[in-house]
């Protein structure tokens, strides 16, 4: 079974396709996946100037790469459209003109060729992602931390009603990409930020700078970053200029904390953990400090922390191919008459926050 996977919902155009044994059911043979093409075209370049993602620039940038990558990709594979088995595009959340673009292109690809389409949740796309490289079966504990999001989640499987996750906490008001990407800005060390402070921090004195840690140790599994990105932008402005060694004490103090907040959180989610298993996935999982630390935790609770390589945790189409194969095998296909959603919490019972 293989399934084309489109991914449209913020700054990376990207394409892939992905293989797995055909069936019925949930993936249980190991080992599963196997991604004949992976193909990322980074907007960064376009959107470096304004220090952030601009939705207009990205949508345009969307529309003139993504046909040339879904090329790209049926190349690298050595495959042609009737060799898939169907199609599958982010279907939000995300920026609105993006998603439109990768539905678009998916559906008319789905109608032309006579291939299923499906709408993949692009949350659905990072909890699943794991699942695609390593031995993990459901039901697991799922960390969530990307630019747009921080999440604890209960990860049951893919279903009819849009999958079965149930949220045990999220941010109450920034997610830790978010506050990564604003410590770099502080600083000056571009866009986007995660990559930049994980690499300045390396050689910084961790314990340098005391920096607040939003509900630690209060009961639940909530977050909050806001408290520590405005401590993060006082002690910037006050650093004296051209002092490197500053900057590397910030950002390691930094990272330590945001790892001292996730541990203390996930240690509460540990305890109402459906198996004794902790995934870490969205961008920020690629964070080799970050992981090191979580994979500690785990261990100190008899749990084991599996996350997807580092490669697999940013956007990227391999993704929506593989939650595509997940939904496919259960029969889950969407109709050409699916609507974008800007908004698409994973767990029904929540309404997705303004
Ligand atoms: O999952 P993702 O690619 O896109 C969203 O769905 O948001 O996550 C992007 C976020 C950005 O905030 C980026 O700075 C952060 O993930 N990120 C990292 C690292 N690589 C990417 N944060 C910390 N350390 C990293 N190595
Ligand atoms: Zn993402």
């Amino acid at each position: 079974m293989r399934v084309l996977g489109i991914e449209t919902s913020c700054d990376e155009t990207a394409v892939a396709i992905v293989e797995a044994p055909a069936g019925d059911g949930p993936v249980t043979s190991r080992p599963v996946g196997r991604i004949l093409a992976n193909v990322v075209y980074s907007q960064l370049a376009e959107h470096r100037r304004f220090g952030g993602v601009v939705p207009e620039i990205a949508a345009r940038a969307h529309l003139e790469r993504l046909d040339g990558l879904v090329g790209e990709a049926l190349a690298d594979a050595g495959l042609g459209l009737a060799d898939l088995d169907g199609i599958a595009a982010t279907g939000g959340p995300g920026l609105i003109g993006g998603v439109l673009v990768g539905v678009m292109t998916a559906k008319a690809l789905a109608f032309a060729h006579d291939k299923p389409f499906l709408a993949i949740n692009h949350l659905e796309g990072h909890a699943l992602s794991v699942r695609l490289t390593e031995d993990v079966a459901f039901p697991y504990l799922l960390l969530l931390v990307s630019g747009g999001h921080c999440q604890l989640l209960t990860v049951r499987g893919p279903d009819s009603q849009g999958g079965d996750f149930t949220r045990l906490g999220t941010t109450i008001d920034d997610a830790v990409g978010e506050c990564f990407d604003k410590t770099a800005k502080l600083l000056g060390l571009g866009f986007p930020g995660g990559p930049a402070v994980e690499k300045t921090a390396i050689g910084g004195d961790a314990q340098r700078f005391a920096l607040p840690r939003p509900l630690w140790r209060k009961p639940g599994c909530d977050f909050s970053f806001s408290g520590l990105k405005t401590a993060v932008r006082q002690i910037a402005e006050k650093l004296p200029p051209d002092d490197p060694r500053a900057v590397a004490d910030l950002c390691a103090s930094f990272q330590r904390t945001v790892g001292d907040v996730l541990a203390d959180r996930c240690a509460n989610a540990l305890a109402l953990a459906p198996s004794p298993v902790l995934v870490v996935a969205g961008g920020v999982a690629a964070n080799a400090y970050l992981r090191g630390r979580l994979a500690t935790l785990a261990a100190s609770h008899g749990a084991r922390l599996v996350a997807p390589p580092p490669k697999l945790c940013t956007d990227n189409g391999a993704m929506i191919a593989w939650a595509g194969i997940e939904r496919l095998r259960l029969g889950l296909t969407d109709g050409l008459d699916f609507r974008p959603r800007p908004r698409w919490p994973l767990d029904p019972g929540i309404e997705a926050r303004p």
